[in-house]
């Protein structure tokens, strides 16, 4: 195929001929949940502005899963709308991942849930956990199981209740985060180059600028960890600042270089959406135009794993994204870890 500048796409699979067949997205969906807390309840709730959430992130509002509401439920509406797009029936599901740190618990894995509530009779379930680079992991993780025909049909869903980890008292992370879900169905799609490349990367070391200590094999769930407050979300906002914009920047640059492609040849970027500032600082290196990036952060706030798929689907729904145009995807989370991929639509 040939981008909008006539600068012809390599296919960095192309190069392995047993990975000859290609993966598309043939099917995108997303679902968030009814309630909306803006700005204005939380400066009732800790002590913030409206005016420094919008001019220090961009966020306005964000939605919030009611209290019978789980990320299994948001998983799997966000799933069911992708099969509608994409005219897949459940049965036909071969394997479902869903990436999430807040999964309904810590065993068995959300995606077997979701299994169930789908009625995908047929499909093998696991859970994947890179934080908020996990749905971009998820989508090379699923795109193995298509090319290399082990599957036909996959599902990879992003879903997280993220206002059942947050420490509502602690202003420095109350205000970033949001609930929601969003799904893709990956197929072989004949003449399409469908999933061109995906750079993937983490560095343990920054483990402890964002993570929830408590919960895991370290710190098991006593009523001193709960009362430590080791169940709630964590982050050192500055290193995570820093870290995000230089790991976002590079994985996207290395991605548009895998495929012999400029920015300019990218018709959408998708980033990660947990702050306007970084998305403005990597779409500036990037060398990108604003038209080129999709935000929608300032109505769900950062929604983790669910993030760059929400904004996928809003994105396609809106006529941003047409078929044959090539779009970017890039995030950055916790672990640390981050991603990048190049998508023909
Ligand atoms: O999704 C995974 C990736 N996550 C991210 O990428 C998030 C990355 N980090 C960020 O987006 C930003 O660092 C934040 C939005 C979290 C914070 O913005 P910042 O410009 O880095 O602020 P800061 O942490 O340097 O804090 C500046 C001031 C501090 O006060 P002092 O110490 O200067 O007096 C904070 O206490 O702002 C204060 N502050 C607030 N003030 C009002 C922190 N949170 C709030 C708040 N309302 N909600």
């Amino acid at each position: 195929m040939t981008p909008p500048s006539g600068r012809r796409v390599r296919h960095p699979r192309a190069q392995h001929q047993f990975l000859a067949r290609t993966c598309s997205i043939t099917g995108v969906g997303s679902y968030v949940p009814h309630r909306v807390l803006r700005n204005a309840d939380l400066e009732k709730m800790v002590d913030t502005t409206d005016e420094w959430i919008t001019t220090r992130t961009g966020i306005k509002e964000r939605r919030l899963a009611a209290e019978h509401e789980c990320t299994s439920d948001l998983a799997t509406e966000a799933a069911r709308r992708a099969l509608q797009h994409a005219g897949v029936s459940p049965e036909a599901v071969d394997l479902i991942i869903v990436c999430t740190i807040t999964p309904d618990m810590p065993f068995p894995a959300t995606a077997c849930l979701v299994q169930a509530r789908l009625g995908a009779t047929r499909a093998a379930a696991f859970d994947l956990e890179a934080a908020c680079s996990g749905f971009l992991y998820g989508l090379e993780v699923g795109q193995q199981f298509v090319v290399s025909r082990t599957c036909e049909t996959v599902l990879v869903i992003g879903a997280e209740k993220l206002s059942s980890i947050i420490d509502w008292k602690d202003r420095n992370t109350c205000v970033l985060f949001g609930d929601g879900a969003g799904a893709v169905v990956l197929q072989h799609r004949p003449h399409s180059h469908g999933l061109l490349t995906t750079v993937m990367g983490a560095d343990g070391t920054k483990a402890d600028a964002l993570c929830m200590p408590g919960g895991g094999s370290r710190h098991p769930a006593t009523p001193e960890s709960v009362a430590a407050r080791l169940h709630y979300l964590r982050m050192d906002g500055r290193e995570t600042f820093k870290n995000a914009v230089t790991a976002m920047h590079q994985a996207a640059r290395e991605a548009l270089e895998r495929c012999g492609l400029g920015i300019e040849d990218i018709r959408c970027i998708i980033p990660h959406q947990a702050n306007r500032r970084i998305i403005d600082a990597v779409a500036e290196r990037l060398g990108a135009r604003p038209e080129q990036v999709f935000v929608n952060l300032d109505r769900y706030g950062n929604t983790s794993a669910a993030s760059v798929v929400i904004a996928l689907d809003e994105a396609v729904r809106s006529g941003r994204i047409q078929r044959g145009d090539l779009v970017l995807l890039v995030a950055f989370g916790a672990g640390l870890t981050w991603a990048a991929a190049i998508v023909e639509w």
